[in-house]
């Protein structure tokens, strides 16, 4: 178990201990603060250089990643692919190189394939790299700001925001994912984060969006997706990822909403105070109806909001420490 991402990587949540995610989200307590105030910036990370390299679409995690470096007073250095020297056939090694020999100190990276963020670690081991989703493995800092936001909104309504709000509010608490699991590096990220911080993880998806097994998963099946519903304190809502094909695992969207999509009528089995998330970009009228997405549970624009001072925490933690000066 890892217990600190101080001067580390973030490649995965899959071996962060829950105090490990505990110090991001409580950096990130006190970044929301720094989002709050007319000059939103502090010189945290002033003279370092991050590098953002998107070679997947990318609205959220992209602008955030940015934002927030800049909020620490950090230079970004931002490669657009689309129209690099990648399109003429330079290599993630060489691309990676080239960038290095600039001088940086961190490198954002979403890519396609997944384990493409471990490979660069390996290229560039002076540098600290971030994941921003690689392929279907993971999307730690999703899985991070899904987690903040439910502790944000739980500690609201018990009056006790605040870093010294903790694991508690997650103990038992009882998650839902339901969706596309399988193509979904979110779920993976969410289903680490969540399972570490004491909750229990249910899943619910059609058979064929189920990944092929589920072992070594801290979760169960859900047996029926209605029951899950009254069963759920947070349902994450996935989306349908059409651009990996998903259309071909299920036998059409209009079947795939009517069992698994979370409908107006649907939403009216979740208790009173549940919470829903989606990570975005979502699909309105197939997993999620348009009404349940900007209706009060949906807490989908705070986890937008919260991508910043997650970003802000995680760029700060692995850029500024070192495991070393943790240990002592
Ligand atoms: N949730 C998420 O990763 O969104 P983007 O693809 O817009 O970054």
């Amino acid at each position: 178990m890892i217990n600190t991402i101080r001067g580390r990587n973030l490649l995965s949540l899959d071996h962060l201990s829950d105090r490990a995610i505990l110090e991001v989200l409580d950096t990130a307590e006190l970044f929301v603060e720094v989002n709050q105030r007319t000059m939103k910036k502090v010189p945290a990370l002033k003279g370092r250089v991050v590098a953002s390299l998107f070679y997947e679409e990318s609205t959220r995690t992209r602008l955030s990643f940015e934002t927030a470096a800049k909020r620490l007073s950090a230079d970004v250095l931002s490669l657009a692919v689309a129209s690099s020297s990648v399109k003429k056939g330079e290599s993630l090694r060489d691309t990676i190189a080239t960038i290095d020999a600039l001088g940086i100190d961190a490198v954002v990276l979403r890519h396609q394939s997944s384990g493409a963020a471990h490979q660069v670690s390996d290229y560039v081991p002076h540098v600290r790299v971030i994941n921003a989703g690689d392929g279907l493995h993971q999307h730690p800092t999703q899985g991070l700001l899904d987690v903040f936001t439910v502790r944000q909104v739980l500690a609201e309504r018990v009056h006790a925001r605040g870093p010294e709000t903790g694991r508690e509010l997650f103990l038992d608490l009882h998650v839902l994912i339901v969706g596309d699991i399988r193509h979904s590096r979110v779920a993976r990220s969410d289903v680490a984060a969540y399972s570490a911080l004491g909750a229990q993880v249910r899943v619910a998806g059609p058979g064929t969006l189920l990944p092929a097994s589920l072992d070594g998963w801290p979760v169960t099946v859900a047996d029926d997706f209605d029951d899950a519903l009254e069963w759920a304190d947070v349902v994450c809502v996935l989306r349908l990822q059409r651009e990996r094909g998903t259309g071909s695992f299920v036998p059409s969207l209009a079947e795939f909403t009517r069992t698994y999509g979370l409908t107006t009528e649907r939403a009216r089995r979740l208790r009173d105070g549940a919470l829903i998330l989606h990570p975005g970009p979502m699909n309105r009228g197939v997993e999620i109806d348009s009404a349940v997405a900007d209706s009060g549970a949906a807490v989908i624009e705070r986890q937008v909001t919260n991508g910043v001072p997650i970003r802000m925490a995680t760029l700060y933690l692995t850029i500024s420490g070192s495991p070393e000066e943790d240990a002592a």
